[in-house]
């Protein structure tokens, strides 16, 4: 064959992976091929494959006449609106999307790269993990693709997708990312699966009931991200990327929004109820606030007495953190508390504004949670609040009550504006909760012990269940009306646009895991 045609076949097999009938039972089971979904990830031609001529070199078990070019990942990098973005595809056609020796030597140089340029890391999941014929070989790749993961942390952004299988000690390269995406019904992960875990715990499990989408979206939180299929996937993806800058020294890039900066909503006005234990739903703040009321939601089925998100106000990318009222009256549990904090963390290392909508009664009461260890996971949103140097402001809408309230990005904690609609109340308790306590012997004495709870818990609420204590402290600079909220973020946002913060020079931090 002469050159030409030894690089066209090459190219030919590197591209036709494990074959064609692999490639339609990849179809048949309703996935792309590792080549297909790159193409929806990047802008029209504008992916540069790397390494499309690397095969294995594993000699043993009959693998020396299976070589396959490109070995079973399809990586390189390409532009997602315009800018640059690496990404590696398993490609489950070529021994199961196996990891070996050389496949991983390609993930990770598409990583180290990604670090040197400051360009975000998409991963596309779907593997049968480790390949069998090259033990350790293939596990020294999986943990030197940790290494890159963890290094690679905070300092460019890391989506992984799982779009098939991903068990064992491969589930950990996805965890230590900024953000997993699983797709429905096509895709698992799990560290022992249901036969292993058959054999050692007596208990039936299926692959999906223990690792699919939902188990983990709903359940482990370890997914924040379900989608119906691998389409929406990537789609998912690129959205996501339009929030987040390339890397952790830039902005994120703003937006051009049709919607007004001094846009007034009236509704807002009449969102909170007159009663203070009746519920609502703090989405509908949020989306009659932000540019377009668009709101991309993450961890939606999980901890949803937290609502975390990205959005826009006035083009510029936020992250959202709200407390949700309308799911365990808004208090803050463990599953919650680990939530916010991560997402905090993430914004606060790229660079993303905090803003903070708050109506939050307290810490969940409960052994469950005390034994759990409400205490350690509490603190960890607090420690990321509090060491957040991003701008930060906060909202008020309704309750902020005892230690939550110090939490939920107060001014102590160094939130740069924080305001408070006339609804809000700051107290360390409820204002039943406080009679009972104060008022116990009175109770106890009183003929009419409703009625002395009633008076008291008025004159409670008259004097404390109010913003105005808060105000004339200066903990809450401003008490706004709740149609000027978006004009007053904006104009918070804008003014914090030269904001430079730092926390004591240090190795890092100790928060509590
Ligand atoms: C080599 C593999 C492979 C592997 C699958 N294949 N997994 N080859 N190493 N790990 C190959 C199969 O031989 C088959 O080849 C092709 O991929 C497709 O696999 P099937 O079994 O036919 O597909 P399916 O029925 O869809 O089942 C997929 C699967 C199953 C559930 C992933 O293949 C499986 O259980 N594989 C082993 C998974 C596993 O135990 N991996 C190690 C996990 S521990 P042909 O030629 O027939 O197409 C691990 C440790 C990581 O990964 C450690 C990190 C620290």
């Amino acid at each position: 064959m002469n050159p030409k045609d030894v690089l066209a076949d090459l190219e030919r097999r590197a591209e036709l992976g494990g074959g064609a009938e692999r490639q339609k039972r990849q179809h048949d089971a309703g996935k792309l091929t590792a080549r297909e979904r790159i193409e929806l990830l990047f802008d029209p031609g504008t992916f540069e494959e790397v390494d499309k001529l690397v095969t294995h070199r594993c000699r043993d078990f009959g693998m020396a006449e299976q070589l396959v070019p490109g070995d079973g990942v399809v990586a390189g990098h390409g532009l997602v609106d315009g800018r640059q973005v690496f990404a590696f595809a398993q490609d489950f056609t070529v021994f199961g999307g196996s990891l070996s020796e050389t496949n991983a030597a390609k993930i990770v140089k598409i990583m180290d790269l990604a670090m040197k340029l400051g360009a975000p890391v998409v991963g596309l999941n779907d593997s049968g993990g480790a390949r069998i014929q090259e033990g350790v070989l293939s596990l020294g790749g999986y943990a030197d693709i940790f290494l890159r993961n963890t290094l690679a942390s905070g300092v460019i952004p890391q989506i992984s997708a799982i779009m098939g299988p991903c068990a064992g000690g491969a589930v950990y390269s996805p965890a230590i990312t900024d953000f997993t995406i699983m797709v429905k019904n096509t895709s698992y992960m799990f560290v022992t699966g249901p036969d292993v875990i058959r054999t050692v715990t007596h208990e039936d499990v299926s692959k999906e009931d223990l690792g699919g989408a939902m188990t983990h979206n709903e359940t482990s939180g370890v997914a924040h991200f379900a989608v119906d299929d691998d389409r929406e996937c990537v789609a998912l993806i690129r959205e996501m990327l339009s929030f987040m800058p390339s890397n952790n020294l830039d902005d994120p890039p703003r937006a051009a929004t049709s919607d007004s900066a001094d846009r007034e909503d009236d509704r807002l006005d009449r969102v909170v109820p007159a009663s203070p234990n009746q519920p609502y739903d703090m989405l509908d703040v949020i989306q009659l606030v932000v540019d377009e009321g668009y709101f991309l939601e993450v961890h939606r089925h999980y901890a949803k007495n937290l609502v975390v998100g990205f959005a826009r106000l006035d083009g510029r990318p936020i992250g959202v953190v709200a407390n949700q009222p309308a799911v365990l009256a808004g208090t803050l549990d463990i599953n919650a508390s680990v939530k916010g904090a991560r997402f905090v963390r993430f914004c606060d290392a790229f660079n993303i504004p905090l803003v903070t909508f708050e109506d939050v009664p307290g810490f969940l009461p409960g052994t469950v949670q005390e034994y759990g260890g409400i205490i350690r996971h509490g603190a960890k949103l607090l420690f990321a609040f509090a060491e957040a140097t991003v701008p930060k402001v906060t909202i008020i809408t309704r309750k902020a009550y005892g230690g939550a309230y110090c939490v939920m990005s107060s001014k102590h904690i160094r939130t740069d504006f924080n305001y408070a609609w006339p609804t809000a109340e700051l107290a360390v308790m409820g204002p039943e909760g406080a009679v009972n306590i104060l008022y116990k012997r009175e109770l106890d004495a009183a003929a009419d012990a409703a009625a002395v709870r009633g008076e008291k818990v008025a004159e409670f609420r008259a004097k404390f269940a109010n913003p105005y204590i808060a105000a004339g402290r200066g903990f809450i600079d401003e008490v706004i009306q709740p149609r000027e909220t978006r004009r007053k973020l904006i104009t918070a946002l804008k003014n914090l646009d030269s904001k430079r913060d730092k926390n004591p020079p240090k190795k890092h931090g100790n928060i509590p895991l």
